[in-house]
């Protein structure tokens, strides 16, 4: 495969940015362009994207396209559908998509299709257990933040009757207040580890056991379930009612396999396949729709052009829905896990940026804290906001006043305020003895920065799946043109193994051999 810096497209791009690209300024587009909102706004199964207020123009995406053209982009992707070798450093198919193909389509039917039967059959039983109050997630990663941000997400189709909580750290500070406020009798706790090796989930899992054994509890069949791949080290952990999936399914990726139990219990079996379904319609578009007009290869090919045209390093997400407050922190380990390399798949070291950092906050609180750096900061950070036209409450009256802040950002990111309008407005909060000219330099926005804005209709489980099956595309598809493999995580490896090396140096204070930093500090935290 050429490298995509070595491609054409590329070198068009490189020129088409020189020549359009540097000073392409989005308020003379739109009113040069009346159409421009039209010929730049997309449809996707559940999504509709207002892509025009980014710094691109159909020159551009048509580069681009040719880019993902060279990279061989529509190839890798039908590979990866049929279930071919996409993570070859670990030598597995990359398949969740799978896991959301109707019953008789898709590789691995049979066995997903049993294996999801199981696990929403147990999910109602769980929901019909009125003793069953409190269920406990324990899990880290993919095995934590994909249900996690699904079940906040669809709160609202969720029994208020049943508490979910999520356990992740190793930090005891996380589990020990929990189980202080929980019931041995009303708790049921789902380990969930694609592993079930994960340092993290096995400290929590252990602390859960010895808390539910200490207050007299025995029937570990009852109130302990594991989701896993690895069945064997969950039985020889003691838990018996497990729920399995494969190593074809990427901890990242895992959340519509049985690590999707949290999700199942709070919305339902039926409500679990439409978030597959969802999801699997967003599969048919990546796979189905041409490039100019597929939305999830559009979107990881204008994240290739920030990062590696325009320079851009990071990219905020700002979901204005509450629901959605820890997408931010889902798509952190999606992108940043997935694509976060520096070498290509032969290993060679790369001369162009991969993943941009991916942050954010909900709006409107991101609006009264980084939203000042976004608007008049000196970096550029494309703004991601992601809007949703129905509430699922009645207070209409707020949901305006979400609608009108999310619009006017992008709005205001825009079209900014020159000094000389500045100068023009009373600042009621100025002081008298600053000098006018130099006010408005203050209150000056550059404006021309850019955003997208991704419009759902309502937030349900079927909008849902469809929305992060986009994001798993788009990753895909950035991935593939910088020739990178999204699919292994070797870099999280060095850490875990220190830290199990620096594990009997906390008890027996032994700092010999280690550097003068990190000796100090175990001295100190033994002292
Ligand atoms: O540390 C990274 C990682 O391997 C993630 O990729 C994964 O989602 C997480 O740890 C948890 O892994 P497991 O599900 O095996 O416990």
């Amino acid at each position: 495969m050429t490298r995509c810096d070595r491609t054409r497209a590329w070198a068009a791009l490189a020129g088409h940015y020189e020549a359009h690209g540097r000073d392409l300024d989005l308020r003379e587009a739109f009113a040069r362009d009346p159409g421009r909102a039209a010929a730049l706004s997309f449809e996707a199964p559940e999504v509709y994207a207002d892509l025009s207020k980014n710094l691109v123009d159909l020159a551009t995406l048509r580069f681009l396209v040719e880019l993902a053209q060279e990279c061989e982009l529509p190839a890798r992707r039908d590979a990866m559908l049929r279930g071919e070798v996409a993570n070859a450093t670990e030598g597995r198919a990359v398949l969740h998509t799978a896991l959301r193909a109707p019953r008789g389509a898709g590789p691995f039917s049979d066995e997903v299709h049993a294996e999801l039967d199981a696990m929403l059959a147990y999910a109602e039983r769980v929901r019909a257990d009125a003793a069953i109050t409190d269920i406990v997630n324990i899990g880290i990663g993919g095995s934590d933040l994909g249900p996690l941000m699904a079940v906040r997400a669809l709160q609202a189709w969720g029994d208020p009757g049943r508490r979910l909580h999520f356990v992740s750290n190793v930090d005891g500070h996380d589990i020990v207040p929990l189980l202080q406020r929980l019931d041995p009798a009303h708790t049921l706790f789902i380990v969930a580890s694609k592993t079930f090796t994960t340092q993290e989930t096995m400290a929590n899992a252990r602390t859960a056991r010895d808390w539910f054994t200490a207050a007299g509890g025995t029937d570990i069949a009852r109130h302990f379930a594991a989701t896993t791949t690895n069945v064997a080290a969950a039985a020889a952990f003691g838990i018996t009612t497990t729920f399995g999936f494969w190593d074809w399914v990427g901890g990242r990726y895992s959340m519509w396999s049985a690590i999707g139990l949290p999700i199942a219990i709070a919305i339902g079996a039926a409500n679990f396949r439409d978030f597959l379904a969802g999801a699997h319609a967003m599969d048919r578009h990546y796979a189905a729709t041409p490039l100019a007009r597929n939305l999830p290869a559009l979107l990881g090919l204008i994240d290739v052009w920030y990062r590696n045209f325009r320079g851009y390093t990071s990219r905020s997400v700002a979901p204005y829905h509450q629901g959605l407050a820890r997408l931010p922190a889902y798509l952190q380990q999606l992108e940043m896990e997935s694509n976060g390399k520096q070498v290509d798949l032969d290993g060679d070291a790369l001369p162009y940026g991969t993943s941009p950092v991916v942050w954010g906050e909900p709006g409107t609180n991101g609006q009264h804290a980084y939203f000042q750096m976004l608007h008049q900061g000196t970096e550029v950070v494309p703004v991601e906001f992601i809007a949703v036209k129905h509430p699922a409450h009645d207070r209409l009256d707020q949901h305006r006043m979400l609608l009108a802040n999310c619009l006017a950002q992008s709005q205001a990111l825009m079209q900014g305020k020159t000094a000389a309008e500045a100068a023009t407005e009373r600042a009621p909060t100025a002081s008298d003895a600053i000098a006018p000219a130099v006010l408005a330099r203050h209150r000056r926005f550059p404006g021309n920065r850019p955003s997208t804005t991704l419009l759902l209709d309502a937030l349900t489980p079927r909008s849902l799946g469809a929305l992060i099956a986009l994001y798993e595309h788009r990753v895909h598809a950035a991935g593939v043109v910088w020739g990178i493999n999204s699919f292994d995580q070797w870099g999280v490896e060095l850490g875990k193994a220190l830290a199990n090396e620096l594990l009997p140096r906390l008890e027996s204070g032994d700092a010999a051999g280690l550097d003068g930093s990190t000796a100090a500090l175990l001295r100190r935290l033994k002292a």
